[in-house]
């Protein structure tokens, strides 16, 4: 089965991070976070993948030239402009010839989602589209669905009010598709997926959704960026054996890390060094951040080639761009975003 992985976002809520790389290239505990996304489709029957890429592609087509990650085919789909979810979706089956039952995902979830079982309830359905459902206590964020006891969809509303929520079960990010769904997206123009495709079709009774208990995260903020990464630090499976890990701290072996230091829930890329003393609990360093003696860092994300400056106390909870530098003895906390913003 092909499946889309929409990777053209610009990952706002994680700039600024994401200016320099797509949000599916940072790194989840040392390597990108779509090779995750990878993982979790190989382990079902998807037989080629067709990225749809918008921001910064040259990113995605330089680190997999070999046209496969996982073992899956890789085919791209390059927007001419960002086009909006609908329209990635028709643009990527375009380009890739889809012309069978296909998968999509959003290529910033992180999740065990049993795609067998939602591809079999799709087709027990005969519906056009099918949508994974997740259930949480506040669904603003993200799509809300409402389903009848066969799993037809009777409301579908994008990022509610949470009073005006028709249930907790929000859209997970992963459907199912008849390429029947192509002729319902206008050509050529944006084109979302949330707010025009899924109301019409439940409109017209074709639409289901399933829910189920899978792990799941939408990685998408600060946050739940880091949230993804200590879940994986606490053995959450990405497809691959954590070399490195000791306890809940993840350390690339390039990294020096200078005695006194403590760290709960960290990860250190490659190339870090972590001075004397330091404090990092529920962080994230990307490759080659610096920590100075004595800083204390805490449930933050810490860029490429940063550099926190000594006794500095972060807080819950900072970004701190690509070779930003932090001043000795800072004090930060709150959402606090560093960098060019
Ligand atoms: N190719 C392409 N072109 N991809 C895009 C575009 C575009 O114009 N716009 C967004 N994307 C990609 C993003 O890169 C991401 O992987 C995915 O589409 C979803 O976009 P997000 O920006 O992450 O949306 P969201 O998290 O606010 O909400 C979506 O996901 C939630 C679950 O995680 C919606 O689908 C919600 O309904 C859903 O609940
Ligand atoms: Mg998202």
């Amino acid at each position: 089965m092909k499946s889309i992985i929409l990777v053209g976002g610009k990952g706002t809520r994680l700039r600024p991070l994401t200016f320099e790389m797509p949000k599916q290239m940072l790194p989840l505990v040392g390597l990108p976070m779509l090779e995750c996304v990878f993982a979790s489709l190989a382990k079902h029957d998807v037989d080629e993948v067709v990225l749809s890429l918008g921001y910064l592609p040259d990113q995605f087509i330089d680190a997999y030239p070999l046209n496969s990650i996982s073992g899956v085919k890789l085919t791209y789909a390059v927007e001419p402009e960002p086009l909006d979810t609908a329209g990635a979706i028709r643009f990527a089956a375009e380009t890739a010839g889809i012309d069978d039952t296909f998968l999509v995902v959003n290529g910033d979830v992180l999740t065990d989602l049993d795609l067998s079982a939602l591809v079999s309830f799709h087709h027990r359905r005969h519906a056009v589209g099918t949508i994974a459902l997740h259930e949480v206590d506040d669904p603003s964020r993200y799509g809300v669905v409402a389903t009848d006891s066969e799993g037809r969809v009777e409301a579908f509303v994008e990022k509610p009010a949470r009073e005006a929520a028709p249930s907790n079960f929000i859209n997970a990010g992963t459907y199912v598709f008849d390429p029947a769904v192509l002729d319902v997206i206008a050509p050529d123009r944006r084109v979302s997926v949330e707010r025009e495709v899924f109301p019409l079709l439940a409109q017209q009774g074709s639409l289901f959704a399933m829910a189920d208990n899978a792990y799941w995260i939408d990685t998408g903020t600060p946050e739940s960026f880091l949230q993804a990464n200590v879940d994986v630090l606490h053995g959450f499976d990405v497809g691959r054996h954590l070399e490195h890990l000791e306890g809940t701290t993840w350390r690339h072996p390039s990294s020096t890390v200078a005695p006194g230091v403590r760290t709960r829930n960290a990860v250190i890329d490659r190339d870090c060094v972590v001075g004397a003393n330091v404090v990092l609990e529920n962080v994230v360093l990307m490759p080659g951040a610096i920590v100075r003696d004595g800083a204390q860092v805490r449930n933050s994300l810490i860029g490429p080639r940063a550099v926190i400056g000594s006794h500095s106390v972060l807080g819950p909870t900072c970004v701190v761009g690509a070779e930003y530098v932090v001043p000795e003895h800072s004090r930060l906390a709150g959402s606090v975003k560093l960098g060019d913003i």
